[in-house]
């Protein structure tokens, strides 16, 4: 049967985060440079994000760049940052026919300043947008993220302006990149691995992951949908028992 008409649209996740895993090693079962790899993922990030608008999902994370992914080699990493920038600039009129806003996490400051001029223009140029958001992770940790909440919330209690016991998860949150965004029903991972690697560590206190062994540049819709349907298959307890949970 058709997966996608197994997909019940009133139960979808409203944000899906993804891991996007496995492009140097698709290149290598290809023969090719690990870039190739990336170029391909590209194509991937173009038809999910395509997919996941259709069915009316409101917020896509992509986990793009780790703060952790600068240690590889420097022609490695410059090739990714200028696939970034190609892609944004070519990609924005698809992003504003399909009415996607694009946003970013991470500390984006310290991307070169061509990547970081495209994604602002990006940024500017789809701020209109509604029918759903593209999240890019970009020199992001989600202990970067931690760290840079507490430390606004700490100058705000210094200065008086934040009195201790305000200091809570509901500020904690607030102080976060992610802040106006709802935390993530769905984590998906590809390529096999089953780690967080430092994605949105506060905001996945209750997210469930689907790992897919599939390498990102052979993901496509149908193992989206899958995604989705193993997602709507599971029982959302949030710490209670079974019988407590409305159905
Ligand atoms: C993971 O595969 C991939 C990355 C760290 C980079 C992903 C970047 C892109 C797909 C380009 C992003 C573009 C847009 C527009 C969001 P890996 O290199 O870790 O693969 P491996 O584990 O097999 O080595």
């Amino acid at each position: 049967m058709d997966l996608k008409l197994q997909i019940d649209l009133e139960r979808l996740p409203h944000h899906v985060a993804i891991i996007m895993d496995g492009n140097g090693r698709w290149a290598k079962k290809h023969g090719k440079p690990r870039i190739f790899g990336h170029r391909n993922g590209v194509k991937t990030v173009r038809e999910i994000t395509e997919t996941a608008a259709e069915l009316g999902i409101s917020y896509l994370t992509l986990y793009a760049f780790s703060t952790e992914n600068w240690s590889r080699p420097k022609r490695e990493v410059s090739a990714i940052m200028q696939l970034l920038v190609d892609t944004l600039y070519k990609e924005i009129n698809t992003l504003n026919k399909n009415d996607i806003r694009l946003k970013a996490i991470g500390e984006l400051h310290s991307l070169p300043a061509s990547t970081h001029k495209a994604l602002k223009e990006g940024i500017a140029n789809t701020a209109a947008n509604q029918r759903m958001t593209l999240v890019l992770a970009l020199n992001y940790s989600g202990r970067w993220d931690i760290v840079q909440a507490s430390q606004k919330l700490a100058q705000q209690v210094s200065e008086g302006l934040l009195p201790l016991e305000a200091l809570d998860e509901h500020a904690i949150q607030g102080a976060l990149s992610t802040a106006d965004m709802p935390e993530p029903e769905l984590l998906i991972r590809t390529s096999g691995e089953h780690r967080l690697s430092n994605f949105l560590l506060w905001e996945c206190a209750y997210t469930e992951f689907h790992f897919s062994p599939v390498f990102w540049p052979d993901f496509g819709k149908e193992h989206f949908y899958q995604a989705l349907i193993d997602f709507q298959n599971r029982e959302r307890r949030f710490g209670k028992i079974s019988e407590q949970i409305i159905h």
